[in-house]
């Protein structure tokens, strides 16, 4: 796919069908992950690919109960109190499977450098024809003790970018963009 495509048209896709992704496809996408800038090269990132639909459901229950225990009010906190609240909604969508990135320690550049390799996945994934969104709502609970047993990393990593990945089951809704604010100096 031609490169302006694959960065003008992903979107991401909330609805998936069942059917799994492969582990060569999967492979692809870490593959085309690690190729994302990062501060000095550290590479100081690590992979956890879940494809346990239980763990995932676990996960999901755990994190709306932690955001909704912790979330403070906000323009969107009334949507997402009963987005979070409703028993149906699985914040991963049903995806096929979950790739969280993580850093291996704390460090200055952690998140930047787990962000852009999570970019680099999503670019590649909607270029493999999947899809793919981040999920922020994992965030804060794959942080706790709790959060990081379930995802079976060492106390000291950082989770940064959970992103789920699937064969997009419709067509991704389209996202208009702000016009960009620019100042030329
Ligand atoms: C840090 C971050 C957190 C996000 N968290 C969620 C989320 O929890 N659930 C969700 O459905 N989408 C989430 N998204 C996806 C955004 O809603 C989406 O990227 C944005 O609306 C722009 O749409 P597009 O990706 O289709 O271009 C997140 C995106 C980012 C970058």
């Amino acid at each position: 796919m031609e490169f302006n495509e694959v960065l003008f048209s992903r979107r991401s896709v909330r609805e998936y069908t069942p059917q799994p992704v492969d582990e060569e496809a999967i492979r692809h996408l870490i593959e085309a992950s690690i190729y994302a800038p990062n501060a000095v090269n550290q590479q100081p990132w690590t992979f956890t690919v879940v494809r346990d639909q239980d763990v995932l459901d676990r996960i999901s229950r755990g994190a709306k109960a932690h955001m909704l225990a912790n979330m403070p009010a906000s323009d969107h906190s009334e949507h997402f109190r009963s987005l979070l609240g409703d028993p149906k909604f699985q914040i991963f969508y049903h995806a096929p499977v979950l790739i969280v990135i993580s850093g291996i320690r704390q460090g200055p550049w952690i998140v930047e450098d787990c962000a852009l390799a999570a970019q680099n996945l999503m670019l590649a994934a909607y270029a493999a024809g999947l899809g793919s969104c981040w999920i922020g709502f994992a965030q804060s609970f794959l942080n706790t003790a709790e959060g990081k047993q379930l995802l079976d990393i060492p106390a000291v990593s950082v989770p940064v970018a959970p992103i789920i990945v699937g064969r997009p089951k419709s067509i991704a809704v389209d996202v208009p963009r702000k016009a960009p604010d620019i100042r030329w100096i």
